[in-house]
């Protein structure tokens, strides 16, 4: 794949892509094996909303990650694993060894009886299997739906029931630090909850004992002992469904956000080779989850669609200390290093000595993602870890977007701290003022919209269209709204502010306020609460909540404890309340809604000026939570 390789090359293929975007993705689309190629490169409307990319066309992603590099690259490390303990040996699969696995588990997942379109859930750990269960399912038009293996047994046959798989994918445990996951025992939790799921299988990671249940649950690798590994890829339709994948919004229970296989496949494979200037032959390493999408494009996918070695790593940046990530990138020469803003900030914090005996010369360029990478933390992971010779790509975008929309070109675009800068080509952006028109010109500030369809977007929520609908298409009519707030600066750089609907960002997890207040109003002495973010120094933002209770306790210690480990039963430790104040009302108008801004001013201690209170059933509500406001910085 050609890639750009100055600035002027991007301005014009980014004017290209937005005078003839047909003809620009149609161009990108020849650099993969198709099946059969598409009768259109487009057809939308937002309105439906309806969007098909390739249409028409069959396609294969196994095959474009795999079977594509077979002549050239059969050899080639394709994935490097590294254990959560450093002393431990780490594993690689060539792309031959990566094609036999594959094979193999899109055998098992046949006679297990999985067909095209039928669901699978994956809830396994960062361990290979993961990889090439994904690529098995794809292999043979199996859809699917890996949860985060932090998520609670409650989210997990939330995603289950909702997505109605028919077959689990687990481990026994897993070490991440030094903590214990007992992954086969939250999901026996999870399955009474179920009635879809025929059979799990369990892949034995730790040797640990576990309960199977006979008839139902499977090890893995009496399976795939038994597998041929002969299995051509299936022709898959470009608008076959390729994944689901959960995440939370501003209302209700997260949604299964729904992808397709060839605009998808296209846009990561693109973006890529592009942002992170990729040269073939070079070590790539993205830090995040399979069980989020930056893990399902840039770890697995796009990697290996460009024949990369990509690095799959099971532990934390703490463990056994907090040089781990820089030990990694040492020990297997990694020359573009991918991670969040909340793993430099903690790595920031204790301290740069670390560093006196690492080699990171191989590093090139470094990545950003999840969210706002703030200039402090921009600025020590530039000189600490690129020593000042590696470009930071600052990436923008979200599980609904499929891969990177607004980002740095690695070596190309001159670089702005904490500034996603511009959006990549066939991106079309358009900032919204309050009365929903598009802002235009430079130095202004308003809410992130797209208004062009690009191939990797989502294509639905699954079994809801109309919520896709709702949620993306209808507050401004014609275009994708994103939830994000966003600035454009006198020279049109972009700078993300964070998101402007009822969605916090901690640690990088996305989670909806209102799926913590359902869980903290389980608890049986709460009446009701109401959940807000605040800036927190590492986690980006922390979680404040505001909980009435039905009777006087002389001390509320112990009901805040047991609310933190409902809502990390419910939900999943990572989504403790930090903050948890008592309150004897929450601040409602007259139609009954809580004013949230008000809440969100106490949390992030903004109080000097409240706004404006006249519309409350009862303003003093106010001043009593003021008295009882937690510090938070
Ligand atoms: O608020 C934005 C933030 O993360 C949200 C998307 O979260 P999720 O779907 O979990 O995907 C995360 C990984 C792609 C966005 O709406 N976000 C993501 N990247 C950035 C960001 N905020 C600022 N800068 C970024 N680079």
């Amino acid at each position: 794949m050609k890639s750009i390789e100055t600035f002027e090359e991007y301005k014009t293929a980014y004017q290209k892509s937005i005078d003839q975007p047909e003809e620009f993705w149609a161009e990108v689309a020849e650099d993969f094996t198709w099946q059969k190629k598409w009768d259109n490169v487009l057809k939308w409307d937002f309105d439906g909303p309806n969007v098909s990319w390739f249409d028409g066309a069959q396609v294969n992603l196994s095959e474009n990650c795999i079977d594509r590099h077979l002549g050239t690259r059969a050899n080639q490390v394709a994935i490097i694993w590294e254990p959560n303990d450093p002393n431990e040996p780490f594993k690689t699969l060539t792309y031959a060894q990566l094609h036999d696995q594959v094979c193999r588990f899109a055998n098992v997942l046949k006679n297990l009886g999985v067909k095209k379109g039928d669901r699978v859930c994956i809830y396994l750990p960062m361990i290979l299997e993961g990889a090439i269960a994904m690529l098995a399912c794809a292999r043979i038009g199996a859809v699917h739906s890996v949860v985060f293996a932090g998520f609670s047994a409650q989210s997990l046959s939330d995603r289950i029931n909702d997505a109605e798989c028919t077959l689990l994918l687990t481990a026994d445990i897993v070490y991440r630090g030094d903590k214990k996951i007992e992954l086969k025992k939250i999901v026996d939790e999870a399955l009474l909850k179920t009635r879809c799921i025929k059979n799990v299988v369990v892949y034995n990671h730790r040797n640990s004992p576990i309960n199977m249940q006979q008839g139902r649950d499977l090890w893995w690798s009496k399976l795939m002992a038994d597998a041929s590994n002969i299995c051509p890829a299936v022709p898959i339709e470009a608008e076959d469904p390729l994944f689901i994948l959960y995440t939370s919004g501003s209302t209700g229970k997260p949604k299964g956000v729904l992808h397709t296989t060839a605009g998808y496949m296209v846009y990561i494979g693109y973006t890529f080779k592009n942002v992170f200037n990729y040269q073939d032959g070079e070590v790539f390493c993205c830090t995040a989850d399979i069980g989020w999408v930056t893990g399902h494009s840039y770890l697995v996918y796009a990697p290996l669609l460009n024949g990369a070695t990509t690095i799959m790593f099971e532990g934390v940046p703490t463990f056994p200390d907090h040089g781990r990530f820089w030990d990694l990138i040492d020990k297997h020469k990694v020359n573009i290093f991918y991670t969040a803003p909340t793993a430099i900030r903690s790595l920031q914090a204790k301290g740069s000595d670390i560093f006196a005996n690492k080699n990171l010369s191989s590093l090139r360029v470094l990545g950003s993602v999840g969210e706002p990478i703030n200039e402090e933390a921009w600025h020590w992971y530039h000189e600490n870890v690129g020593k000042k010779n590696c470009d930071i790509v600052d990436t923008w975008w979200q599980t609904e977007t499929g891969g990177i929309l607004i980002s740095p070109i690695a070596n190309v675009t001159p670089m702005k701290p904490a500034f996603a800068s511009f959006p990549l080509p066939g991106v079309q952006l358009a900032l919204m003022d309050d009365k929903g028109n598009e802002i235009q010109g430079n130095d202004v500030e308003g809410n992130l919209c797209l208004k062009f369809p690009w191939p990797g977007m989502a294509r639905s929520v699954y079994g809801d269209h109309p919520r896709f609908k709702t949620t993306y298409f209808s507050t401004y009519k014609g275009y994708y709204f994103t939830g994000d707030g966003c600035k454009r600066d006198s020279d049109g750089y972009y700078r993300i502010t964070g998101r402007v609907d009822d969605v916090i960002n901690v640690s990088g997890h996305r989670i909806g306020t209102g799926e913590l207040e359902d869980a903290i109003d389980e608890h049986g002495y709460v009446i009701e609460s109401a959940v807000v973010g605040y800036p927190h120094d590492i986690k980006g933002q922390g979680i404040y909540a505001f909980v009435i209770c039905d009777r006087h306790l002389d001390s509320h210690e112990q009901l805040q404890k047991e609310i933190r480990e409902h809502v990390a039963k419910v939900v999943g430790p990572f989504a403790r309340p930090d903050k948890i104040q008592i309150v004897p009302a929450l601040p409602k108008t007259r139609s009954g809604k809580i004013m949230r801004r008000i809440l969100r001013k106490i949390a992030e201690n903004d109080i000097s000026n409240l706004g404006d209170t006249t519309t409350l059933i009862d303003p003093s509500v106010v001043d009593k939570i003021l008295a009882g406001r937690l510090a938070t910085t």
